[in-house]
């Protein structure tokens, strides 16, 4: 889809990778860029650096906001053709995480992108065109060392943008899946100003991009129409050997954790890690395998 003359959404567009975005989609000649966020000054300052752009406090966990940042959207610019469900959070912690803190994440990381659709979906159908664009994460197809929240519900995003392509994608609605591993953003330095935490330490193995990279290849998707988004290529590689040997790469994952935890040494994690690839480990891929894909 071409990005001129497009009418486009952008929620999260306070921040990091959805500033980026509403900052690109402007420059890209966009018809009208909506910035959407809770913190509302910031989503009006993003909204003041791009021509044609608006911006409005919306809290995506809200259907009813949702609804309401959709309507002022469409009485603004017309139809939204492309809507980047981008808002997200994230939490540390397994089982133990209360019920409250679950439900929060749930409703910010999926739900809002239920309700995204379930407001859009009808009207594309109904022009035979639209785009819908999901921020998930690397952690969506493979796993957040340290956080069960940020893994599973990163799972239900990537599989709710799977399942609206292949159920609404000969119907003219086109649909990508933003897989990032660490991008500089609040959520990645925030996080790094805490060392015991461990989602810092994984971040940055395959390299930490900027914003504004990461927008450059959603835009670039979305003109190709392409479904899967990523900007750290060696998620793909992550991904075929985590669906090859899933217990080879639950190893490998538990010595990258051990590694950062301190009890594991480095240089024994990626002996173990030849050792267990066996006659196919090249001195190369050790490093790979041994993170066999971190998340954000
Ligand atoms: N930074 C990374 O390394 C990374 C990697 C992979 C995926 N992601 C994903 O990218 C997306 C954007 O994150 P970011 O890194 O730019 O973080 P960020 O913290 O810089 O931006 C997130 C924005 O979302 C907004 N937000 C939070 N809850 C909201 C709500 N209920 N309603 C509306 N807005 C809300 C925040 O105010 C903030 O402006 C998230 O979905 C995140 O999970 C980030």
């Amino acid at each position: 889809m071409d990005i001129e003359g497009r009418v486009v959404v952008v929620t999260g567009g306070a921040s990091g990778i959805g500033r980026a975005l509403s900052q690109a989609f402007g420059a890209a000649g966009a018809k009208g860029v909506v910035v959407a966020d809770l913190d509302e000054p910031g989503a009006l300052a993003v909204a003041e650096t791009i021509p044609r752009a608006l911006g409005v406090c919306t809290d995506v966990a809200d259907e009813a906001s949702i609804r309401a940042l959709v309507q002022t959207a469409e009485d603004t610019y017309g139809p939204v053709d492309i809507f980047c469900a981008n808002a997200g959070i994230f939490e540390l912690g397994g089982a133990e995480v209360p019920d409250e803190a679950w439900q929060r994440i749930w409703a910010v990381n999926v739900l809002s992108h239920v309700y995204a659709a379930r407001v859009l979906v009808p009207k594309m159908l109904e022009r035979g065109e639209g785009y819908l664009v999901h921020t998930a994460s690397a952690a969506g197809l493979l796993t957040q060392l340290g956080s069960a929240p940020y893994s599973v519900t990163k799972h239900a995003v990537v599989a709710l943008a799977e399942w609206l392509s292949i159920t609404y994608g000969d119907s003219g609605i086109r649909v990508s899946c933003l897989c990032p591993q660490g991008v500089w953003t609040a959520m990645t330095g925030a996080v790094e100003r805490e060392p015991s935490q461990v989602l810092g330490s994984t971040a940055g193995r395959d390299g930490m991009l900027e914003p504004e990279q990461v927008a450059d290849d959603v835009l670039a998707a979305i003109r190709a129409e392409q479904f899967l988004i990523l900007p750290h290529p060696e998620v793909a590689t992550y991904e075929l050997r985590r669906a090859a040997d899933r217990e080879r790469w639950l190893r490998g994952m538990r010595r990258v954790q051990a590694v950062i935890a301190g009890s594991l040494p480095h240089d024994e994690a990626v002996a173990a890690t030849a050792a267990d690839r066996g006659a196919e480990t090249g001195g190369g891929e050790t490093g790979g395998g041994e993170t066999g894909g971190s998340p954000d």
